[in-house]
């Protein structure tokens, strides 16, 4: 395990360092320095564990700058800020311990063997880590596809709990980073494929936006025409490039099917197609799973939702099911008000109208893909977080 200490005190530096030469299974390199004025990477090289000392605010915005950019690399933090705030702080940056000021030598050591302990034996490590790729296409224009995606997104990064990357491959009208945010996209799809022999992990990430903790965004390109300079092997490498690199990546892939858009449901885990419940989507909806069974795709692959519900409607969901020989429908209802107003503001609907039918079932359908982690309550991971503190 590659260590980087990294202390503005000289001292410190040399005592942790020398205690932990006795564990073999350690490289460490101690750096006397504040944080902020360290290259952490160099030449490519990362760390697998960066251990900070940090004495100043400023220290502590640059490990959360550094772990934005590298949540790869895990975080040890010794300080003596020791307050719920700080210890929250420090959780959503992604930071693994806190060890209060001063730290001995031989909490440092203890602190690290525990660490080394968690990650997997490198026999055993997996090729890499493999996030779900979610993909969601509309069977015909206006289903509201691409406000379920950018919500479902949203709702399964949970505050940053989980990293989730939504991906707009409706390259010649995509719009899903404003149903969550009002920022200008730093770059798009497009952008990346044509810098694609540069395409590693950090070229993804500064390509994309973090519109909220733990979602990311890459947008769809801004020119229609610059569609065409993506091909089905540029989606294929940012796709699996991003499955290691985030837990979930949800792609919004609009409503044609291109070969670039059937590399995108080639590559997803699981496929919603989202219809309503009139006849030109029913019909749509045939085609769509016509097209999905030419292809082979799995049965359990595919799921269907009816999205603006009405009990009232001409169809009824036993009509679609027949229709569509399909067993199971996830349904979402229709709210105009809430979903609006989250629309009109590029805001997610949890945020704008938490209460609301829509935004409950989104949670649902979102805690059906991934339920939450159960019995990790607050005073459960700021203790895990926060073992040093005095009993
Ligand atoms: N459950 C809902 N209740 C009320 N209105 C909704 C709902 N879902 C979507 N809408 C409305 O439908 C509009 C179209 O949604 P959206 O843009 O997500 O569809 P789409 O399938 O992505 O369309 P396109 O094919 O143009 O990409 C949205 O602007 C939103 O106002
Ligand atoms: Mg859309």
């Amino acid at each position: 395990m590659k260590i980087k200490l990294i202390t503005p005190d000289p001292y410190n530096a040399e005592a942790w360092a020398e205690a932990l030469r006795v564990e073999r299974a350690f490289e460490v390199t101690p750096i006397v320095r504040a944080l902020r004025d360290v290259n952490v990477i160099v030449n490519g090289s990362r760390p697998d564990l960066v251990l900070v000392e940090t004495t100043t605010p400023q220290d502590f915005e640059a490990l959360e700058k550094l772990a934005h950019a590298h949540p790869e690399i895990d975080y040890v933090l010794v300080g003596n800020d020791l307050s719920p705030e700080f210890l929250m702080r420090a959780m959503r940056a992604g930071v693994r311990e806190v060890l209060p000021a001063p730290a001995t030598p031989a909490d440092v050591l203890a602190t690290l063997r525990r660490q080394l302990r968690k990650r997997p034996p490198v026999a055993n490590l997996p090729a890499a880590q493999q996030g779900e790729v979610l993909a969601l296409v509309s069977c015909k224009g206006g289903s509201g596809a691409t406000f379920i995606a950018a919500n479902l997104a949203h709702l399964l990064a949970a505050g940053g709990t989980r990293r989730v990357a939504l991906i707009d491959m409706n390259l010649q009208f995509g719009d899903a980073a404003l149903f969550v945010s009002s920022e200008t996209p730093v770059s798009n799809v497009a952008d990346v494929a044509r810098n694609i022999s540069r395409l590693d992990a950090d070229l993804l990430r500064s390509s994309m936006n973090e519109v909220a903790p733990g979602l990311w965004v890459l947008a769809a390109p801004d020119d229609p025409a610059h569609a065409a300079d993506v091909t089905p092997q540029h989606v294929h490498q940012i796709v699996e490039l991003a499955r290691e690199m985030f837990d979930f990546v949800i792609i919004d892939a609009g409503r044609s099917l291109s070969s670039v858009t059937l590399k995108a449901l080639d590559l997803a885990d699981r496929v919603y197609a989202v219809l309503q419940l009139t006849l030109p989507f029913i019909r749509d909806g045939k085609r769509l799973r016509n097209v999905f069974r030419s292809l082979d795709y799995p049965a359990n692959k595919i799921h269907w939702i009816v999205n603006r519900h009405q009990k009232d409607s001409q169809f009824s969901v036993d009509d679609l099911k027949k229709t569509l020989a399909i067993e199971q429908v996830i349904t979402l209802p229709n709210h105009y008000e809430a979903v609006a107003a989250s629309v009109n503001q590029g805001v997610p609907v949890e945020r704008v109208a938490p209460n609301s039918t829509i935004a409950r079932s989104l949670r649902e359908l979102a805690e059906n893909i991934a339920p939450p982690t159960v019995g990790k309550g607050r005073s459960g991971w700021l203790s895990s977080l926060f073992r040093g503190a005095p009993q």
